[in-house]
């Protein structure tokens, strides 16, 4: 048994536990620290993997790290007896690393600091950044033959883009691109020019697209993006400087040509300057994956890297004819790198191990009947426990009431996807109005995502394909868009979880009832937080976002609380 834990330290900390090939933990350390982005030491997450698994550090094989460089906070976690990291890309046995002590000391944190002491013969193994990316989409696939991997991102390791082939279970490089390359800063500054924050906003930046005309503006951005032809960088940006702090434990950017493009972005309609950067973001990656899916003699294409966070843009890979299997990593920023780095790690070693296609992304905490009850008692609520709450839920739905829905093990990712979601129905256009004035507090612009059962997956999407984790957008059926108008957004698209019974059962329950009642077995899904705070982990936070909305209901496993009208 080959027991890896691979580490993400980094915008997006995190840390992840892949056993025998197969990822069994993945939490990002923001879900800990209730920071969104945090960016500081992943402890909470090494130790809720390895709690997860009932294992100890002196139980873990290898340690995987998403990073080229050396990184001297290693020492302390593990315990190396002060050896310095140095930049390695093949394993090497960690008491090599204690032999070589170098003369710079090692980082000395507090010793309130938890650390994992590992044992001797472990190993740490280095993995490019962009290669535990493409390892992320690679390794999580169920398509088969060669596969085209293109990663993409802002920058990692020095490198913006990476093209790689994916084949019996190897990773060989093709391309890299450095940061002259970048369409990922490309698409943060005019985010930052916006007034959002990079690294971060991307995602509004997408939702307002559709509402503007990028004919009206064409070419006004003509001189912050680099160029490609035939899958190769002709004309290469230079972003000038780059600067990064740390702004209350998450690391953020700024970039110089946000400047001018704010002017760009005063000086025309916003909802047109944001359609043009995602005309700009899709043509161009179009010029990089086209030519490479003909030279690579494929049509099936894997995706990591947080560019591929934008649906938008995976729409139009997918509906462009030139692909036949599709798969994007539904944790494609860095917060998805402990996952890759790990899987690199483990087939590295092993190419000929069986790969397992992912089938969910439940790999974060759960927590049991007892805690739930106990969290709930200690606060003296008035809670009460629901045999079918199911029914309880679809019922509540059905009255357009609002319903935070907490069940299980939290999911991996920026998505809610069942775990940990607030829900309500779609099928009165003003619910999103609604949902968004007691609840999420944010930008009238941005669409909202269904979860919807994958039988009636054709009844709603266009040019359907197995995808389960909105991690790209399909057209609403033509016949369906006045039924569920709280979630089709400008441009009549829907960025939809497919439910499966067998990923999720108490979950497409729910779906279900709420469809024998309503006649759509569809709902809107939204996150479980707090505006511009991470994903609620623990009932204690789902109880505080509870009582700080609008929310009518909570379900907490089977208790469910209520707010009287
Ligand atoms: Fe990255």
């Amino acid at each position: 048994m080959m027991r890896i834990l691979g580490i993400h330290i980094g915008h997006d900390s995190s840390a992840a536990l892949v056993v025998d090939g197969k990822i069994v933990a993945d939490v990002a350390e923001e879900r800990f620290t209730r920071i969104k982005h945090y960016s500081g030491l992943p402890l909470g997450a090494i130790d809720y993997c390895l709690k997860s698994q009932r294992l100890q550090m002196k139980d873990i094989d290898v340690i995987a790290v998403p990073a080229n460089g050396g990184i001297p906070d290693l020492n302390f976690i593990f315990d190396l007896k002060g050896a310095r990291q140095e930049p390695k890309t093949t394993p090497r046995r960690m008491a090599e690393f204690a032999r070589t002590v170098m003369k710079r000391p090692a980082t000395k944190p507090p010793l309130y600091i938890k650390n994992f002491p590992a044992r001797a013969s472990a190993e740490i193994v280095h993995v490019e950044h962009h290669l535990a990316h493409a390892a992320s989409a690679y390794y999580t696939n169920a398509n088969q033959g060669r596969q085209l991997i293109v990663t993409m991102d802002g920058i990692g390791d020095g490198v913006s883009i990476g093209v790689w082939r994916g084949e019996n279970g190897k990773i060989t490089p093709l391309k890299r691109i450095g940061r002259e390359g970048s369409l990922g800063w490309f698409y943060s500054n005019v985010t930052e020019a916006l007034g959002w924050w990079h690294g971060d906003g991307e995602g509004k930046t997408m939702g307002l697209a559709p509402y503007g005309d990028c004919a009206k503006v064409k070419g006004v951005l003509d001189r912050f993006y680099p160029k490609f032809s035939g899958g190769e960088l002709v004309e290469p940006h230079d972003f000038g400087r780059s600067y990064f702090w740390n702004e209350g434990g998450a690391l953020q950017w700024h970039l110089d040509d946000s400047v001018p493009i704010r002017e760009i972005v005063n000086q025309y309609r916003r909802e047109d300057v944001t359609a043009e950067a995602q005309r700009v973001l899709e043509e161009q990656t179009r010029q990089i994956v086209f030519p490479w899916l003909e030279k690579e003699n494929t049509r099936n294409l894997c995706c990591a890297g947080g560019v591929f966070l934008n649906v938008k843009l995976n729409q139009r890979l997918w509906e462009s004819g030139k692909i036949d299997q599709h798969h994007i990593y539904p944790n494609p920023g860095d917060s998805g790198l402990a996952v890759g780095a790990a899987l690199y790690a483990c087939y590295a070693t092993n190419p000929n191990a069986p790969t397992h296609a992912i089938e969910d992304l439940y790999w974060g905490p759960e927590y049991g009947e007892k805690e739930i009850e106990d969290t709930l008692k200690l606060r003296n609520l008035n809670y009460r426990r629901v045999e079918d709450v199911e029914a309880f839920a679809a019922r509540q739905l059905a009255d357009d009431k609002i319903v935070a829905w907490f069940q299980g093990r939290m999911e991996s990712g920026p998505r809610a996807l069942g775990n940990r979601s607030i829900l309500m129905s779609a099928n009165r256009a003003e619910n999103k109005d609604i949902i968004n004035a007691r609840i999420k507090f944010r930008e009238a612009f941005r669409p909202f995502c269904p979860s919807l059962l994958w039988e009636k997956r054709a009844d709603y999407l266009e040019h359907v394909r197995d995808e389960f984790f909105m991690i790209t957008s399909f057209t609403c059926c033509e016949t369906k868009r006045k039924n569920v108008p709280a979630v089709v957004h400008a441009d009549a698209t829907l960025r939809p979880q497919t439910v499966k019974k067998e990923f999720n059962r108490r979950y497409w329950n729910l779906i279900n009832e709420f469809g024998k009642i309503t006649g759509e077995s569809l709902l809107l899904n939204t996150s479980f937080n707090i505006m511009g705070e991470p994903i609620v982990n623990h009932p204690r936070e789902a109880i505080r976002c509870f009582y700080d909305n609008g929310l009518d209901s909570l379900v907490l496993g089977n208790f469910v609380l209520e707010k009287k009208a």
